[in-house]
């Protein structure tokens, strides 16, 4: 029986299930080039207002995971953990949180993203650092996790090659904002990886992707149970975006925060992410008996210099500079930086995420077109944190820069930050876990 892409539409459309040959051939054909952008976008749309089930949605992610080359790692025992974040401000926690769940015991094949956007992303981080080449071929990549257990490299052309297409059309379409739509782009290229266990870190609020938790924790779940039905071992946490993580916003001063925190400091929502995390790969990884034990060697590894010496010989791996770990003034840096003055005394109620992240953007500290180039040395230095007593004209902020962008970006800043005469509610930067 032949498959009609018009007959397809519409049974989404009025609501019904596809059927799985259905959905295998869309995913085929339309990596194959065989079906036009129309049809599919009409696809997604009838998708976007009707979703999937269960069984549509397992049979989706599994036809875009195949739809190019699924990596294995049985050249390297153990079991392989990976963590992936929706995406926030601030955001370097992969960038500690991979050598430290590596120097635990735990092996880790790494695969980032780049900023898009108001979000950064870790390779465009790892690249600040000089040398350092994330763009190494599969087999160079599973050398290096044979020998340090982790790397950390981009997604090349051959992995999951449905997702490329399907979002690039989703991004034109308006199609984007769709819980079944989001969670099979995001679980087949992890799916790919050849990981045998994950770790989620869904973001809500308002430097997130989901602005409502309800929304973040229903994507959660949906990940969640894709990985389950995969036979992955899946957790999930829900944390809060509502202000950047961290002090440090850009590519090389992300990098100096995280040397920071595999020193054995950094800020304390940065350390405390990275630890939480870090603990459920260790746990996943069945290298503790228990969560507590399994906090206890991510400490450990973070004091002790373990975690920072194994990422200084994963850098040079990759053919970057491990001397900036001993010296982070090795980086790149801003000619010029500018301070951001409070306007009021009182208490940080609020740090707009987006604000900051529009403010990294404007000196080019990420990219707004996927084409565009990054200043590794941009970014913006938060002086304060919420809850932080400051008096009128204290710097709450720096702002890093190379002369362009500096007046567009000091008025993000300047109306970053919210005042209170009382102090904020601390929320907890974890809401949920789901394990
Ligand atoms: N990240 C992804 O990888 N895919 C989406 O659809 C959204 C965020």
């Amino acid at each position: 029986m032949s498959i009609r892409l018009p007959d397809v539409i519409r049974k989404k459309r009025d609501g019904k299930a596809l059927a799985p040959l259905e959905i295998r051939y869309v995913i085929e054909q339309y990596t194959a080039d065989t079906i036009p952008d129309y049809q599919i976008s009409a696809l997604l749309m009838a998708i976007y207002f009707n979703g999937l089930n269960g069984e549509e949605l397992d049979v989706w992610t599994d036809a875009m995971l195949h739809s190019g080359v699924v990596l294995t790692h049985n050249h390297v025992p153990g079991i392989k953990v990976d963590k992936h974040s929706t995406g926030g401000v601030g955001d370097k926690i992969s960038i500690p949180l991979a050598p430290a769940v590596a120097a635990c015991g735990v092996p880790v094949p790494m695969i980032s993203g780049r900023g898009l956007g108001h979000t950064g992303g870790t390779l465009d981080k790892l690249e600040s650092i000089p040398g350092f080449n994330v763009q190494l071929s599969i087999d160079d990549a599973k050398a290096i996790l044979q020998k340090h257990g982790v790397f950390l490299i981009g997604q090349t052309r051959d992995v999951a090659p449905a997702d490329r297409k399907l979002y690039a059309l989703r991004d034109v379409t308006g199609t984007v904002e769709s819980i079944p739509l989001i969670a099979s782009s995001i679980m087949s290229k992890k799916l790919a990886e050849g990981i045998d266990a994950l770790v989620l870190d869904v973001k809500f609020g308002k430097g997130a992707f989901m602005r409502r938790f309800e929304d973040a924790q229903a994507l959660a779940r949906t990940l969640v149970s894709i990985g389950r039905r995969a036979d992955k071992e899946v957790h999930a946490l829900l944390t809060d975006m509502n202000a950047p993580l961290g002090r440090m916003v850009g590519n090389a001063l992300e990098i100096r925060e995280s040397l920071d925190v595999l020193n054995g400091g950094g800020p304390d929502d940065v350390r405390a992410l990275t630890v939480a995390l870090g603990a459920h790969m260790v746990l996943l990884g069945k290298k503790a008996a228990n969560f507590d034990e399994a906090t206890a060697m991510i400490e450990a590894v973070l004091n002790n210099g373990k975690a920072l010496q194994l990422f200084a010989d994963v850098i040079a791996a990759h053919g970057g500079n491990a001397a900036i770990c001993e010296n982070p003034d090795l980086l790149p840096a801003a000619s010029q930086t500018t301070s951001v003055l409070a306007s009021a005394s009182g208490f940080v109620a609020e740090i707009d995420p987006m604000k900051v992240a529009m403010a990294a953007l404007s000196v080019n500290a990420g990219r707004v077109r996927k084409e565009d180039a990054v200043d590794p040395a941009t970014g913006v230095e938060l002086k304060v944190q919420v809850g932080d007593r400051v008096v009128v004209g204290a710097e709450v902020a720096m702002l890093h820069h190379n002369g362009a962008g500096e007046s567009e970006a000091l008025q993000y800043l300047n109306g970053a930050f919210a005042m209170s005469d009382v102090p904020p509610v601390p929320s907890p930067i974890i809401r949920e876990q789901i394990v």
